[in-house]
């Protein structure tokens, strides 16, 4: 497990519309220093976005600025041309172009992407301890959401899951992120404000545009649309009521919502858990 210390409760992730044209390299470096005047000190990225513009964006944005109050989770195995590849030689590769890209010297977190069960390897596992050793990573894990999250805990080697939780997971998946919690794994959430609609009406920003554009990316691969879930503030608030959740990840383009999202985690932090 993650010391506790370590996680704001709240994450900010530098993602999507922060890897492209979704978001200026100034307005990402803006949010993530307004994210850390917040108290958010939790940053999930990865080569996969943007061929490693998230990265690099969250590596020169953090610069100077509070640089080791950070906690910095990227992620290894979609690789930054796109392609997958969990063999340990190509998820060390990863690691080192992440670090080039980040400008540090370690990451806190990294995790697998998506691994299928069986490309969690003995050599990999073995791989991924050296890069611990020798104080490279502080932690590792796995973000995914199936029978990969199940292999990860029988492995008993990572410490954290990065996992979606909203009020739409079936009970296998509850049951999981609870068994994973008292195998004494970190939990992190994503996906907490899934299936929120967005404001109807003409994009009003570049965000908008950028969620505009995978919105009809989704629809053109027939993907099936994301399951109607709670308003934002909803899963936000469902999400870290659960005992079972440590933290959660964010992804917003707005400042406006990074401050209500911060304002609602402060405020629940004042209330107990409800189960
Ligand atoms: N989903 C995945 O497959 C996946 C996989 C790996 C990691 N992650 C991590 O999880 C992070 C979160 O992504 P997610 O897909 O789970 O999305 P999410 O955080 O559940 O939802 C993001 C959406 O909610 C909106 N939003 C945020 N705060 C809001 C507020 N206060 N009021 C209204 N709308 C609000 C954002 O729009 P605005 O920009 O307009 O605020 C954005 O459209 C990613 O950045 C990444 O770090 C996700």
């Amino acid at each position: 497990m993650i010391e506790a210390a370590a996680l704001s409760r709240l994450g900010l992730g530098v993602t999507g519309p922060h890897a492209g044209l979704g978001a200026s390299r100034a307005a990402t470096t803006r949010l993530i220093h307004q994210a850390i005047d917040l108290g958010v000190t939790l940053f999930d990225t990865g080569p996969a976005y943007g061929r490693g513009e998230g990265e690099y964006r969250l590596g020169a944005a953090l610069g100077s600025r509070r640089r080791d109050a950070a906690f910095i989770a990227t992620k290894a195995g979609i690789h930054a041309g796109g392609h997958r590849d969990f063999s340990a030689g190509a998820v060390e590769m990863s690691l080192r172009d992440s670090l080039k890209r980040l400008r540090r010297d370690h990451v806190d977190l990294l995790l697998l992407h998506g691994p299928a069960p069986e490309e969690m390897t003995d050599k990999l596992i073995r791989r991924l301890e050296a890069f611990k050793a020798r104080g490279m990573i502080r932690h590792i894990g796995v973000c995914g959401r199936g029978a990969e999250l199940d292999r990860a805990i029988e492995l008993g080697v990572f410490n954290a899951l990065m996992a979606p939780v909203n009020d739409q997971l079936d009970e296998a998946a509850r049951q999981r992120l609870v068994r994973a919690r008292a195998s004494g794994l970190s939990v992190i959430g994503i996906e907490v404000m899934a299936g929120a609609a967005r404001p109807s009406g003409p994009p009003r920003s570049r965000g908008d545009l950028w969620y505009l554009a995978r919105q009809i990316k989704r629809r053109l691969r027939r993907d099936p649309p994301a399951a109607a879930g709670a308003a934002p503030a909803e899963g936000l608030a469902w999400a870290l009521s659960q005992s079972w959740t440590d933290s959660v990840v964010c992804l917003t383009t707005r400042p406006a919502h990074l401050c209500a999202n911060a304002a609602l985690v402060d405020a629940l932090e004042q209330r107990p858990a409800t189960s």
